[in-house]
């Protein structure tokens, strides 16, 4: 029972804030108290649904003595700043994936943490799914020896869901590097324990309408001569949630009538220019959240090999592949998807025990990220020094 949540409030009320909506609705660790959102369309929704304050700007928010922390989830390119206004006003942070953009503001960003002695997560991303949490304690345990090569594949429509113009531009944080790949980064980076190295990889921008990356397969390097493979499509038509039970991402139950939803959607539009509002009517106020998941969320197939035994990580739990037996291990049950980021705020804002998630950590997936983009560009090993 959680007599204590941590008073929170967000700035921006779009597309990711609605992916965790469902577990803020349900999770006891944090209570939403005010938001900051530049559309009063939003606004009007949050003080109808939650009461509190709702701010029209991240400034104003990061002043309101009620909140104890600020969940940032606006576009990548505004982290930065709202991630200073907010280490100003005294508040810890709950940073969207990616941390940054460009390596010079995620350092910014780690500065003014620590400067104001804030803690600060990097989340939600899927490093925090119960199964991913689960492998980890697997592995940490030491009883399957070490992690020797992690394989991760995605395979989704990511490109052809709507988005605003500087989606689709890698200089401004567009494509699936800085978006998707982050994710499988951070499963990799906590499920291998030991730090990245160096990255090689090639990315694919095919479609000449949405020139950024919509593909990529990279190798990371990790201590020790271990390494990770990761490979996403953003542009597929096959769907590798089939091999995910036909669980969606979020932890939903695949619907088959919903096949080619996203691609449908922007071939009715009769303008580029009607994009963006495409993506705002996925937003708070002017549509429903999610449904809330029965099952954990997850960032597509992935397998670990260890000394002794293979684990594949599932939506429901994680299947031990061992020498001589075959068993799964359910994780356990949480009141939504994403509980245990908002556990994880809740340690660190009341308890002084923050996750692996750090300010520091975030940065050091972005490094990867770079390093893809830079590894593909020039074809060679990257090094990595950030991590
Ligand atoms: N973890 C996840 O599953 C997940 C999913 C989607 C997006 N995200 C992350 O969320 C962030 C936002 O992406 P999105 O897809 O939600 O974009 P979005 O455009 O849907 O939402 C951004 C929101 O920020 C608001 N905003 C813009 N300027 C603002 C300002 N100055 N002050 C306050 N609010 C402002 C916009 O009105 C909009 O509602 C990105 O960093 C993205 O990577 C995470």
């Amino acid at each position: 029972m959680i007599s204590d949540p941590v008073r929170l409030g967000v700035a921006g009320l779009g597309r990711g804030f609605m992916l965790t909506l469902p577990s803020l609705r349900s999770d006891p660790h944090a209570a939403l108290v005010a938001c900051a959102a530049p559309r009063e369309e939003s606004r009007t929704a949050f003080v109808a649904e939650f009461g509190g304050k709702a701010y029209a700007t991240v400034n104003e928010l990061a002043q309101d003595p009620n909140v104890e922390a600020v969940y940032i989830a606006t576009p990548h390119q505004m982290h930065r700043e709202h991630a200073d206004a907010v280490a100003s006003g005294g508040k810890h942070l709950l940073v969207e994936k990616p941390l940054a953009i460009s390596m010079d503001d995620a350092d910014a960003i780690v500065e003014s943490a620590a400067r104001a002695g804030l803690h600060l997560i990097t989340g939600p991303s899927h490093s925090f799914d119960q199964p991913v949490l689960l492998a980890r304690e697997m592995v940490a345990s030491g009883k399957f020896g070490a992690v020797r090569m992690i394989h991760a594949f995605n395979y989704t429509d990511f490109l052809y869901r709507p988005r605003r113009p500087e989606e689709l531009d890698t200089a401004q944080g567009g494509g699936v590097v800085f978006s998707q790949a982050v994710h499988q980064i951070d499963i990799v980076r906590l499920l291998m324990g030991v730090r990245a190295t160096r990255v090689v990889a090639m990315t694919g921008a095919w479609d000449a309408a949405r020139q950024t990356e919509g593909a990529y397969s990279a190798v990371i390097e990790f201590e020790g001569g271990r390494f990770a493979s990761l490979t996403y499509s953003g542009y597929a038509h096959y769907d590798s949630d089939v091999l995910q039970d036909g669980i969606s991402e979020l932890g939903l139950e695949k619907v088959p009538a919903t096949y080619g939803r996203s691609r449908k959607a922007l071939s009715r539009l009769t303008s580029p220019a009607d994009e963006p509002k495409l993506k705002s009517g996925r937003t708070y106020g002017a549509t429903d959240a999610p449904s809330p998941a029965p099952h954990a969320e997850h960032f597509g197939p992935m397998i670990v090999s260890c000394d002794r035994a293979d684990l594949r990580l599932t939506p429901k739990g994680v299947e031990i592949w061992g020498d001589f037996e075959k068993k799964f291990v359910a994780a356990p049950p949480d009141p939504a998807p994403r509980s245990p980021v908002l556990r994880a705020l809740y340690e660190a804002v009341r308890n002084g025990r923050p996750p692996t998630q750090s300010a520091g950590w975030g940065r050091a997936s972005l490094e990867v990220c770079h390093a893809i983009l830079e590894a593909a560009r020039a074809g060679r090993f990257v090094d990595l020094k950030k991590q």
